[in-house]
């Protein structure tokens, strides 16, 4: 059968990552987290003690990063060379940067060009930003995912809870608030729904709902085929 590409953006926590691996699972398509490589090259820049504001100094970080992914039982882990970073850049300290390392044209350059590799031959949920936009643009598929704030703060703040890291509701939607801004308002590749990408609100809506209602795309774009 032949194998599409799907592209999933939108902001944070809108339920990109949780979708897109089900679906990908469900269709038998590899999954990529291209917020997973930003986060990755943040974690690289702080832990060299990098300037974040200096493009130079991250530029130079690129080549000798090496990211990969891993299946396992127990989800997809993420490598730097031979690192094992999956919760790491999951931490604090990397979700409050990574906005600003994701700015940088050096970095989108190098992820992109890694992200559309990993894309060639379809059969790829990717997740992101821009992926319907710059990544993928002729994705036979393209879903714009958004959900209020307040959802949004929701959803992240009971995943923390559940990960046993303490937060407070009002730091965590504010954290939110920041990084849409700086996502939406940055120069290069900025988030914005793609012309021809279904916008789905998810605000009140179930996993499930959210995942029928992609795969009706994917059973449309089929038929085309
Ligand atoms: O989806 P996430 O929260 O893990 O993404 C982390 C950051 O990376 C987010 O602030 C924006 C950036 N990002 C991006 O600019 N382009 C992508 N395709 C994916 C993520």
């Amino acid at each position: 059968m032949t194998k599409i590409s799907i592209a999933i953006d939108g902001p944070a926590s809108a339920g990109k990552s949780t979708v897109a691996k089900i679906l990908a699972k469900d269709l038998g398509y590899i999954y990529l987290d291209t917020g997973a490589m930003y986060r990755a090259i943040t974690y690289a820049a702080l832990k060299s003690n990098c300037d974040l504001a200096s493009e130079e100094a991250i530029a130079k970080l690129l080549p000798t990063t090496t990211i990969s992914f891993k299946q396992t039982e127990q989800g997809q882990l993420v490598f730097i060379n031979d690192e094992d970073v999956t919760e790491a850049i999951r931490k604090p300290d990397v979700t409050n940067a990574v906005s600003q390392v994701a700015a940088q044209a050096a970095v989108r350059t190098d992820l992109v060009r890694r992200q559309q590799a990993f894309g060639e031959e379809g059969g790829i949920v990717m997740d992101g930003r821009d992926i319907g936009t710059a990544v993928l643009p002729n994705a036979e598929v393209k879903i714009f995912l958004v959900a209020s704030v307040i959802e949004r703060a929701e959803r992240r703040y009971k995943e923390n809870i559940e990960n046993g890291i303490e937060t407070d509701f009002e730091t965590l939607k504010k954290e939110i608030e920041d990084r849409d801004f700086k996502d939406t308002t940055r120069k290069i590749s900025p988030l914005v729904q793609a012309e021809d990408a279904l916008k789905i609100d998810t605000t009140g809506m179930g996993i499930a709902e959210v995942v029928t209602a992609i795969k009706d795309q994917v059973t449309l774009k089929m038929d085309k085929k």
